[in-house]
């Protein structure tokens, strides 16, 4: 067969696109009904239909934790999770954390610590520390430096960010006993 020949028996075949799906998110409190292609991460999610841009992309491979939010109060890698897998979830990034004007312990706390530097993974470590925090199995710096090594500081602030959750931490316990 000729080259010819050959393109004219070509057929030109296009798989048909997957049908995006509506999920319904509550994202910091509010409501959110979307409609959202099977592939879309709760990250791009976040950041490209809901403009929530502190939720940070570093690897997008699940391996810097730069991406951290919560997901019904869990904290997980958003780069990783794909949006249509958490419809009617609760989730909670960084801008959720404040109440009006009041930051969160956490976020008060890094400022008191100078826990960051460029501060491009402050947000994911914030939303990690929250996680940690809630999960109650960190009792010691090295459990805090252990649960914590998901998310990545390339500026290398660790001690104060160790710090920082330390000062969190020791909050809520008195909290909790008044
Ligand atoms: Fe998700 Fe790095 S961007 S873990
Ligand atoms: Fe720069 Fe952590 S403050 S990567």
């Amino acid at each position: 067969m000729n080259n010819k020949s050959a393109n004219e028996s070509t057929e030109n075949i296009s798989a048909p696109s997957p049908a995006k799906s509506a999920i319904t998110l509550t994202v910091n409190g509010a409501k959110k009904q979307l409609e959202v292609a099977p592939w879309t991460t709760l990250l791009d999610l976040l950041r490209e239909y809901l403009d929530l841009t502190g939720t940070k992309k570093g690897c997008d491979h699940g391996q810097c934790g730069a991406c951290t939010v919560l997901v019904d109060g869990k904290r997980i890698n958003a780069c990783l999770t794909l949006a249509v897998m958490k419809d009617g979830a609760d989730v909670m990034t960084i801008e959720g954390l404040a109440a009006g004007e009041t930051l969160h312990p956490l976020q008060q706390a890094f400022i008191e610590h100078d826990a960051f530097q460029c501060g491009y993974c402050t947000p994911g470590q914030i939303c990690s520390a929250v996680g940690l925090i809630q999960e109650g199995r960190a009792q010691t710096a090295d459990d805090i430096r252990e649960l914590m090594s998901g998310n990545i500081c390339r500026c290398g602030a660790y001690p104060n960010i160790l710090a920082a959750i330390q000062q969190a931490m020791r909050a809520g316990e008195r909290s909790a006993l008044r």
